[in-house]
């Protein structure tokens, strides 16, 4: 590595960050005041509850044609397709609507999620709000803000009182193992929160609204923004015990949590179905 090294990477992550607010912030208005009354499913994906509806596909659009516009020798991975390589070695990350289905219902946790990567690293992310009027952003490196604050994690309670999110999959095999899991851990935290939309849990991490988080079968556009966003608050993230989150396991909490809930859901088996 040079040492021209860094400075270059915060040069990129500079143009890299207000692509990615500007595009979140126009996804988040069309998801907002574009919400038909009698929005429907309009297809369904790994089960008949795993919805998409017309919003996610043209919010999809939206964020990579501007993103496009700028930077077009990116690559993307979305949930709703985009899927390129690119030649400039930036991948943006991208869930378009992350909590379709308290979307679909008028319930107001959801999120657009925006991830810039570079060797696999996520340079940049950011998560918006729009019914709670949030964005929260991060650079690696650089801390995490929501708007123009600075946000941290929470001291660490007692696990007995750590307050921590989850969320289940779509498949009724897999779903019905995270409730068994849910069930055990329940007994020894404070209580269990189900928000629906993971990049937003991550930011509640990240803020010091939860105490932890954690959820099997994530996919890469789910939790890139949220993880980097979490780890600049100073939380910790991973897998199983000594791995990145994935869709194995992702786990977040705050220092102190971290580890002891990392370990109990290593030891009830939340890594596999
Ligand atoms: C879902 C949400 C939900 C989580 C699921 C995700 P989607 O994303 O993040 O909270 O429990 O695992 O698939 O389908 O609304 O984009
Ligand atoms: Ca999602
Ligand atoms: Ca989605």
């Amino acid at each position: 590595m040079t040492d021209a090294r860094p400075d270059e990477t915060e040069t990129l992550a500079a143009e890299l960050l207000p692509l990615a607010l500007e595009a979140a912030r126009r996804a988040g208005e069309l998801l907002r005041d574009g919400r038909p009354d009698d929005l429907t499913v309009a297809a369904t994906k790994s089960s008949p509850i795993d919805v998409v509806t017309e919003m996610d596909i043209a919010a999809e659009k939206l964020i990579t044609g501007h993103l496009a516009e700028h930077r077009p020798d990116d690559g993307f991975l979305g949930e709703e397709g985009a899927s390129s390589a690119g030649s400039s070695g930036v991948r943006w990350v991208i869930d378009p609507l992350d909590g379709t289905v308290n979307y679909l219902y008028g319930l107001p946790t959801w999120s657009v999620s925006i991830a810039a990567e570079r060797d696999g690293e996520t340079l940049v992310g950011v998560v918006a709000i729009p019914m709670r009027g949030e964005t929260f952003r991060a650079v690696r490196g650089g801390g995490a803000f929501l708007g123009d604050r600075p946000v941290r994690c929470r001291p660490a309670p007692p696990l007995e009182r750590a307050l921590v999110s989850t969320g289940f999959n779509y498949v009724t095999t897999v779903r019905a193992h995270q409730a068994e899991i849910a069930r055990r851990l329940i007994p020894q935290l404070r209580d269990i929160r189900r928000g629906g939309s993971a990049a937003i849990d991550l930011c509640d991490v990240a803020a010091g609204r939860l105490d932890g988080y954690y959820e099997r079968g994530l996919h890469p556009w789910d939790l890139a923004a949220g993880d980097l966003i979490a780890r600049e608050a100073g939380a910790l993230t991973g897998g199983r015990p000594g791995t990145r989150p994935g869709f194995d396991l992702t786990v977040a909490a705050t220092p102190g949590v971290f580890e002891p809930l990392q370990s109990l859901l290593d030891d009830y088996g939340a890594w596999h179905d």
